[in-house]
């Protein structure tokens, strides 16, 4: 892999994955793969359809087993603990395709955010009112159903769900997917707040320029495997989304 990146970062990432391979039972995906995100960094990751994306995201989450390699986060090994384990522990993941229970209100899909928390009433009261501040859209249609949102909305609303948890690292799969720009101009807009927060992010983005936009570091991945990394500025100099995206 070439890393292109200058940036010297001393402190130990909040997420480290090494050498990470995993795939779907006998069909491989990820060779290989090792990624750093450290602490208030958006770091996106980039690649065409099919490039694994979305299976690195579910390998980290514990969705799927790695087949080998090393997830640590936090200092502490992940690789083999569940996916509700790995969310306890401050990390959570916005799926592909905002899952959330349509037919149910609003309020009923954040307090599933909430489910598996162990907070008293206070605490999860306290929450509510912290995404609902920052979301106020949501708050003004609690009891809409969760399908009946516009696809902006339904995107705040799961990314709402997950920072119930309060993540210290949250991976967004395409959280910009079918919205219109004016709309992927608010998600950015939530992405850079978070940072702000102090909390660290996975980007998955097909849009590439607003991704590099906000992103601190960019890592490429072609057929399972990362062909490079950088800052945006790195990125943007060098021919690896050609070679991501057309193959050239
Ligand atoms: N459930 C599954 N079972 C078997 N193979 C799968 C499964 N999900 C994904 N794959 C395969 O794994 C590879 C990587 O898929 P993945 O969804 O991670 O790509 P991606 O980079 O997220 O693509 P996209 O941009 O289209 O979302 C593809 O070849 C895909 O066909
Ligand atoms: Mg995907």
């Amino acid at each position: 892999m070439t890393d292109i990146s200058h940036t010297p970062v001393s402190a130990p990432p909040l997420l480290r994955v090494r050498d990470l391979v995993c795939g779907y039972g006998p069909i491989g995906v990820l060779e290989q793969v090792s990624i750093d995100v450290h602490e208030r960094q958006i770091v996106t990751v980039l690649g065409g359809n099919g490039a694994g994306k979305s299976t690195l995201l579910k390998a980290i989450s514990g969705l799927l087993p790695a087949t080998a390699g090393q997830i640590e986060f936090a200092g502490q090994d992940i690789a083999n603990l569940g996916a509700t384990q790995i969310v306890d522990r401050g990390l959570l993941h916005v799926a592909e395709g905002r899952r959330l229970f349509r037919t149910q209100s609003v309020m009923a899909n954040l307090d599933l955010g909430l489910y598996g928390a162990k907070l008293g009433r206070a605490e999860e009261r306290r929450r509510l009112d912290e995404v609902l501040t920052m979301f106020p859209m949501l708050a003004e249609r609690p009891n809409i159903a969760a399908g009946a949102l516009s696809g902006g909305q339904q995107q705040m609303l799961a990314i709402a769900q997950a920072l119930l948890r309060t993540p210290r690292l949250l991976m967004l799969d395409e959280p910009s997917l079918g919205l219109a720009p004016i709309i992927v101009d608010q998600v950015m807009d939530v992405i850079t707040r978070l940072r702000a927060q102090g909390c660290a992010i996975v980007l998955v983005e097909q849009l590439v320029e607003r991704a590099l936009e906000v992103a601190d570091k960019a890592y490429v991945l072609q057929n399972g495997r990362i062909i490079g990394s950088g800052t945006p500025a790195e990125i943007h100099g060098s021919d690896l989304i050609k070679h991501a995206y057309l193959g050239v």
